[in-house]
This record gives C-alpha cells, structure tokens and sequence, in this order.
C-alpha cells in the first residue's frame, strides 16, 4: 500500500474512491453529498462506522472529533472497510484544524497501522486489492496546508508505524521461530541503515561480565542466550539514549511453572526487546539526532534438570546477591544484568521496556503501559509523548514502603514481594537496586504488560501484537529534538 500527496481538489479525481469523515456528527459539510441518502440509512456517523454509497462513489467514516487520536482511528477503520472490497484506489482530504503536520502524521498512522496482517501461518493467505491511498491538499477546515508541510508529515507517519508494525511482526512470531538466535539475526538486519551498528554477545561473553542472573534464567532452555546491542550513532548526536528490552522468546514461568491458561500469549513476552529494537529503526530512518543504542536480553524461561531453582542465590553482575523465590519473575533478573551492562555506556537518559507484571495489568488495565522512576520531569514528559502519539500511559508512584517488600532473610534483595499488593511497583523498585546513583534520575521503567499483546481487537490494534511503546518513545524525541 502506498501513500500519494496530490494538489489536486478532491471533485477532480471522479473515478476515484473517496473517503470523507463525519466529523462530529456534522452531516452539513460541503463534503458530504449524501446527506438525505446517510439519514434514510440511519447512518449516525458514530464509532467509526463506515458506509459505502456507490452512486457518488464516497466511504463516509464517523470521526468524534479533529484530534489526532480520532483521525487516526478513523483512518484505521476506513482501511478496514476497504480492505475487504476490491477497491484499488481512494482519496481523501486533510483534516488539519489547527496542527496539519500532527494530523496528517496521525491519519498516515492509521492507514498504516491497519495496513498490517498477521497472517504468516495461514496457508491461505487473503489478498488486499486497495493499493494507493491520494491524499489531497484539500483541507476539511480550509487550512493552507502546504506540500512541505504534507511531505514530511507523510514521511513521519510512514516510518513511525512501520516501525510499530516491524515490533508487531517480531512479537507475533512464535517461540520455534523467533528464537533468541533468531531476534539476533533480525537486529543484524538493521545495519543496512545509515549509522546503525549491531553486535551479538554470547553465553560466554555473559560468563565473563558476570551476568549470573540473566544465564540462571537461560539455563534449562536449549536455546543459548544473546545480548543483542544495536547502536545508532549520528555525526551530531546531542545526546546518548540507552533503551534496554526484555526480550523473553518464551516465558513458561520455569520451575514455578505458570498455569496452562497463562502460558499462552507468553510469545509476547519479547515485545520489550522488539520495541526497543523498532524504536532504534524509527529513529534511524527519522533521522534523530541522538546517539541511540538498544540492548535486548534474549533468552526463554523454561523447565528441565538444570533449571533454576526457587531457593537459589544469584550472584548479579553488578555484585548484589539475589534470593530467587519465584522463577517466573525472571524478566527483572534479565533486564538486573542488562541495565547494568547498559550503564557502562553512560547514557543520558536510560529507558527500560518489558512486560514485567501481570499486576500492572490488574492496576491499569490492559490498555495502559505503566511509567515508573524517580525522576518526576521525566516521567511527566513521558506522559505527554504517550498521550501525544495516541498511546495510553499512567505513573505508578515508588514509595519506601513498597521498597521494603522485597527485602531478603537470605541475599542482598529477593526477586518477588512478600505482599500480594503492588507487584508492578516493586518489580520497578527491584530494577532500581541495579541503578546506579549518578543515573537515577535518568531512569524510567516502562511496564507494556498491558498493551503489548491484545486478545480482543481494540481501537485501532488488531489481535495480536500491538507493537506497544514505539510510537510513544519515536513521538517523545521527535519533540526533544525541536528543543
Ligand atoms: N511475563 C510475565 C508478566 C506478564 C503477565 C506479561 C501477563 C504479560 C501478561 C512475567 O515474567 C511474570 O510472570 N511475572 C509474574 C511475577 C510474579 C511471579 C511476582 C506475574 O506477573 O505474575
Ligand atoms: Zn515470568
Ligand atoms: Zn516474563
């Protein structure tokens, strides 16, 4: 599929397919022809509901309002539509309002997000017809929008949700296939990008650093560890941004195996790793001007004679000592390691992605990815950058006495809380031990539990993966660039 800028006014394409939003229910825009014939249907113009009128040749699509997140969802149900008529070809305006770069981007997003199909272990694979979407400088409100303006917007939206839908394909795949060796192999493949480099550390290379914690998860899998380290570094880079994923190719909880019901879906629980990974790619094609690395811990979490134990001690690469009480909380003890390896490299900022807790998602529900950190600038600006690029975030607040929870009688710290209460929250607070005091206020710790696999389509996000934090973090330093 692919996405056209046209000068042209919408009534010159008269053998093209048009879409036009409601916006608001305002069923008395110049755009709107049909306006008797969509009553007579009973057509509201509500949840995106999409209506075929063949006479005039327009898909009319409900839109609550102009802000980027409803043209976005708009876009995406419009797609949805069309994707199952054998239609070629359509146009559309812009709906700018106030911000045509922001909601051209948006609308671009939409189209491109439900572009993607997971369909990579159907024989029969359905094929889409629609192939060129002409977007015309013709605007909804009677903004001037210009061809610069429209262009780099176009391009924006491009990378950022392919590189959503690069996460997406990643997460989807199954552990047989997307082995750690596998998600290696795919990060290598991102070296044909200007200023991208990869390197892959082995079992060994763990040894040596003492990363004791992440090879007691890897042990009973037969599928050797990887430390996948990609760098993107521009000439002008003005700062180091260190993402760090957890990249669990399967997460059957181990020894404190996870109950048959909770075993599915844990092919997710790579989409950490394979956010950071695509969020390195976006911003590679973006062009940003930070140095950016990604540093994926990949291994799976399985059974078997050597596994690890609840009731062992590990030795971190960073000296602490941990009690394992649970085996399933083995994400902390990957990213422990890894953010310690990452903090050799001194970032400025310093951003975890994991889906760490099944309590997160019990606290925001599974639509929301949880922020954590000492930094409340920080956090705050996170916030904004979720709700900017449409994805929904919340902060959980660190207090002292959750940091108690996971005190031990045995080792320096225990991996799980002795309460049943606030478990994302001390998973965070485990994590911090592994912060060293120069970096903690340049730390954040982003729970996708969540929203990083979706069991029930929603929004614009199909079944499956959802590719979550990626258009969050490409948004944030899109704006952290303009500063
Ligand atoms: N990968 C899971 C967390 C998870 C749960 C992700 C549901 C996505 C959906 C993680 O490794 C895990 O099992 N965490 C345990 C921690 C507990 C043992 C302290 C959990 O959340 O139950
Ligand atoms: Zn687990
Ligand atoms: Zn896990």
């Amino acid at each position: 599929m692919q996405i056209e800028l046209n000068t042209k006014k919408l009534n010159e394409l008269t053998d093209t397919t048009r879409i036009v939003f409601i916006v608001a229910k305002n069923f008395e825009h110049q755009w709107i022809e049909d306006k008797e014939a969509l009553e007579l249907l009973g057509f509201k113009a509500e949840n995106e509901e999409c209506l075929f009128v063949p006479t005039h040749n327009i898909l009319y699509v409900g839109c609550e309002s102009l802000d980027p997140d409803d043209i976005r969802l708009a876009a995406a149900k419009a797609y949805d539509f069309l994707k199952k008529t054998t239609i070629r070809e359509v146009c559309i305006g812009t709906y700018s309002l106030d911000c045509p770069g922001l909601n051209i981007k948006a609308m671009v997003e939409g189209f491109t997000l439900a572009s993607y199909t997971f369909n990579a272990y159907k024989s029969q694979k359905e094929p889409i017809k629609l192939q060129t979407i002409i977007l015309c400088l013709e605007d909804y409100s009677r903004t001037d929008v210009s061809m610069q303006t429209a262009s780099k917007a176009l391009n924006a939206g491009m990378i950022i949700a392919e590189a959503t839908n690069f996460a997406k394909e990643i997460i989807n795949a199954i552990p047989n296939d997307m082995t750690p060796l596998a998600l290696a192999n795919v990060a290598q493949t991102l070296i044909s990008l200007p200023n991208v480099t990869c390197k892959v550390l082995d079992k060994d290379f763990l040894e040596e650093q003492g990363m004791n914690a992440f090879l007691a998860v890897n042990r009973a899998s037969v599928h050797p560890p990887k430390l996948i380290h990609l760098i993107y570094k521009p000439e002008d880079a003005k700062k180091r941004i260190i993402y760090v994923g957890k990249g669990l190719t399967y997460d059957s909880g181990g020894l404190s195996l996870k109950p048959s019901e909770h075993m599915v879906t844990m092919k997710a629980d790579k989409s950490g790793g394979a956010a950071v990974m695509s969020i390195l790619k976006g911003a590679a094609e973006l062009k940003l001007p930070f140095e950016i690395h990604a540093i994926i811990g990949a291994t799976e979490n399985m059974i078997g004679g050597d596994a690890y134990k609840p009731d062992d001690v590990l030795v971190a690469k960073n000296g602490k000592t941990i009690e394992v009480r649970n085996t399933d909380a083995e994400g902390r003890l990957v990213l422990a390691d890894c953010l310690s390896y990452a903090q050799e490299f001194k970032p400025d900022l310093l951003i975890d992605m994991a889906t760490l807790t099944g309590a997160c998602v019990v606290a925001l529900g599974e639509f929301t990815t949880g922020i954590m950190g000492h930094s409340e600038t920080l956090k705050t600006s996170c916030l904004e950058a979720f709700t900017k690029s449409g994805e929904l975030s919340g902060v959980l607040p660190f207090n002292k006495h959750l940091k108690k929870l996971i005190k031990s009688s045995v080792a320096d710290i225990s991996n799980i809380s002795s309460s049943r209460y606030g478990g994302a929250i001390t998973a965070g607070l485990f994590l911090d031990n592994f912060i060293e005091e120069e970096n903690k206020d340049k730390w954040l710790h982003l729970d996708i539990a969540g929203p990083a696999y979706v069991e029930k389509a929603w929004g614009y996000n199909p079944f499956g993966a959802s590719g979550a934090g990626v258009r969050a973090n490409l948004y944030w330093m899109i704006d952290e660039a303009k500063k």
